[in-house]
């Protein structure tokens, strides 16, 4: 059941209230915990009075809690015989060893045979009003049709598939028909270049390609097919390359009388994706997720965190080519047998209203956006929300970056009405699903702005300082980290087991894997021992919710096809070799269609600023953490010095960072 909170501010005082009424008054204001009716899942587990023990259980008894919750929300072939054989330390992570399914079967059959008519996919098309619904009965056949395509054409259990497809029903179905005859997927971003798309394809060494012939977004027409053309001129493996057309006939492609395609029988811990994400060198890597694992904790995290409910129309507008759109539009919401909307579009297209319309025609119960695009969507005024009815909305979910407070009280205030929770999901590719996130909790806990606050069933965070002691106390930071092993977790890198060990088990602290997974992330604990992500710790940066290394840029701006010599450049700071004469505006412009080339358009540095030299170390480390400070204006907050080799670089960088912001400001003003 779906309580409804009051508005953030009366919040923390109506919770604080009630405390206080009770202790004073020695009220037994709380009902008894129903396990059962809350999570079906551990009603069989004993002596759990309240959320609060049954969050400790699933920590100290991780092992019989995932258990439970995979024999009752997995359907298995069999059943597994080992819920898990961990060990952090050597990078080894397996689960429910011994079962056998099927991810396809657990998605859609199990739903065809209780309610085939029900709708799976809702797919928002560009067009708004335009949308078209997919049933599970529907999403089955496609999915089947697929599949067979597939084996025909030599696909098998084992290979590869690359999809770069912007979000529709025919690119889920090609992600399901890869888990239905046992390959793995490889879902590239469509936003991607050839570059960038013919590296995870080579990587991932796929001689299947799936793609559509044009994307559309915000009205205009993207040639999807062309990118792939140029992509696979250097992947010598590619032996086809199959084009849908993105047509209203979600079954145009594949037309056959054959629609029934028997499931491959898939072991718990057998490949069901690689997923490209950037790491704190320039090469992307390859995320492994396997089927029990992983399908069990989108599932999981998608029931609770956002209290979806049989019947709710879950919109997750993040892309399929992220994690997000893996997790939360695809596997979490079809292993429920819930209706997910695929958005093709952007949040001002036609106008800044497009969310809220679509909330308001598809009606739709919990939404899940970005910080980029509420702030965005707030620049543009309270009109283009109040337009719209959106009582439908129950729960509002956050992922991807930080989310600042006004963001945050604009999105619960103006678009929830003051009515629902606002979810600050933390996670990430290597998770799997979300880890921390205010909810699940109790109905009336209280949340606080920009915090994702309390850690999901089965995961222990902790914070460790720079010399690799875990931090206890509250009201401290340290780096994120997690130490016990959950099943929604990353299980390697595609063929470099040795650089998941080394980035995800060691620091440079302590070369040696320590038993913690470390996040790469920074966090705060508060006084109540609630989590704050304060931001990445190595060089990974979030540019609008996309992840990059300032390595893979880096790549781009300083290799050898730049015709112009660039001795080192760190995203917008480009330092000139000695003696080279050229116009700044030039080579900004030069610069910005290489990383669009390369990498994707997003990418792209907004800023160029060309400076002599770099804060760096003494032992010739750059001094990201003071150039992000002059960038956000915070001299007051550069930190000790004292390290540099050379404090003067760091008056320099001021110095020219603001002669640029007045250039920019004035070429604002002119009309
Ligand atoms: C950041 C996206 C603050 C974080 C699911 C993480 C966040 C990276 C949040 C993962 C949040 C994600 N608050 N930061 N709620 N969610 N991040 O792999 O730095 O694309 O490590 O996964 O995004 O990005 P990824």
């Amino acid at each position: 059941m779906w309580l409804p909170c009051g508005r953030a501010s009366r919040r923390v005082v109506s919770s604080f209230s009630r405390r206080v009424f009770r202790s004073y008054f020695h009220v037994e204001g709380r009902r008894k915990f129903n396990v059962a009716a809350f999570m079906p899942e551990a009603a069989g587990i004993q002596g759990l009075s309240d959320r609060s023990t049954l969050q400790e259980f699933s920590v100290s008894n991780g092992e019989s809690f995932w258990a439970a919750a995979a024999r009752h929300r997995l359907s298995w072939i069999s059943p597994f015989h080992t819920a898990q054989d961990c060990d952090l330390s050597r990078g080894r992570i397996k689960w429910f060893e011994g079962g056998k399914l099927n991810v396809s079967v657990n998605c859609l059959d199990r739903h065809v045979h209780t309610c085939p008519e029900k709708v799976a996919l809702i797919w928002e098309r560009d067009e708004p009003g335009s949308e078209v619904e997919v049933t599970y009965r529907q999403l089955l056949e496609m999915t089947c049709r697929l599949g067979n395509l597939l084996r025909r054409r030599g696909v098998k259990k084992g290979d590869c598939v690359t999809i770069y497809m912007p979000p529709c029903p025919l690119a889920v179905a090609s992600m399901l028909a890869c888990a239905r005859i046992g390959a793995a997927h490889n879902v590239v971003f469509a936003g991607f270049s050839a570059e960038a798309l013919a590296e995870r394809i080579r990587d991932a060494h796929s001689s299947t390609v799936i793609t559509v012939n044009q994307g559309v977004r915000g009205g205009k027409v993207i040639e999807l097919k062309k990118t792939v053309d140029t992509a696979v001129d250097s992947c010598p493996m590619v032996q086809q390359v199959l084009v849908a057309m993105r047509t209203e006939n979600p079954v145009a492609m594949t037309a056959r009388d054959d629609v029934v395609c028997e499931p491959a029988v898939m072991d718990s811990e057998d490949v069901l994706f690689l997923l490209y994400t950037s790491g704190s060198t320039g090469k992307p890597k390859g995320l492994v997720h396997t089927q029990a694992g992983y399908l069990l904790y989108a599932a999981l995290t998608h029931r609770y965190v956002f209290s979806y409910h049989d019947g709710d129309v879950f919109g997750c507008v993040a892309d399929i080519g992220w994690i997000t759109g893996h997790s939360y539009s695809v596997y979490g919401p079809l292993a429920n047998g819930g209706t997910t909307v695929l958005f093709e579009s952007t949040p001002i297209y036609p106008d800044p209203g497009r969310y809220w319309e679509m909330v308001q025609r598809l009606k739709i119960n919990q939404f899940y956006g970005a910080p980029t695009a509420i702030r965005l969507l707030l620049k543009y005024g309270d009109q283009w929300v109040h337009k719209y009815d959106r009582s439908t909305l129950k729960t509002l979910g956050s992922v991807g970056e930080p989310i600042n407070t006004e963001a945050w009280e604009w999105y619960h205030r103006v678009v929830g009405d003051g009515r629902c929770p606002v979810v600050d999901t933390w996670w990430q590719t290597e998770t799997g699903g979300i880890c921390i996130s205010p909810r699940p909790s109790d109905p009336d806990a209280e949340i606080v702005p920009g915090m994702a606050m309390r850690p999901f069933f089965g995961i222990k965070p902790v914070l460790m300082d720079t010399e690799g002691k875990v931090l206890t106390s509250n009201n401290t930071s340290g780096a994120l980290c997690i130490s016990q092993p959950w099943p929604g977790m990353a299980r390697t890198i595609h063929n470099n087991h040795q650089r998941y060990i080394e980035t995800y088990f060691s620091k440079s602290f302590c070369p040696v894997p320590t038993g913690y997974f470390f996040t790469g992330d920074g966090a705060y604990r508060s006084k109540e021992g609630y989590y704050q992500i304060t931001g990445r710790l190595d060089d990974v940066i979030n540019v609008s919710g996309h992840r990059i290394g300032t390595a893979e840029i880096e790549d781009v701006v300083v290799s050898d096809d730049c015709p112009l010599p660039v001795s080192s450049g760190v995203y917008t700071f480009v330092v000139l070799k000695k003696d080279v004469d050229v116009q700044e505006t030039d080579l900004s412009r030069l610069l910005n269609d290489m990383v669009s080339k390369k990498i994707a358009k997003y990418a792209c540095p907004d800023f160029i600023q060309f400076v002599h030299r770099l804060p760096k170390t003494r032992s010739g480390k750059i001094m990201r953490r003071v150039l992000r400070k002059v960038v956000e204006r915070d001299l007051n907050g550069l930190g000790d010095l004292s390290t540099l080799d050379d404090p003067a670089a760091v008056q320099e960088i001021i110095q020219g960072h603001r002669e640029l912001r007045g250039q920019q400001q004035q070429q604002q003003q002119q009309p």
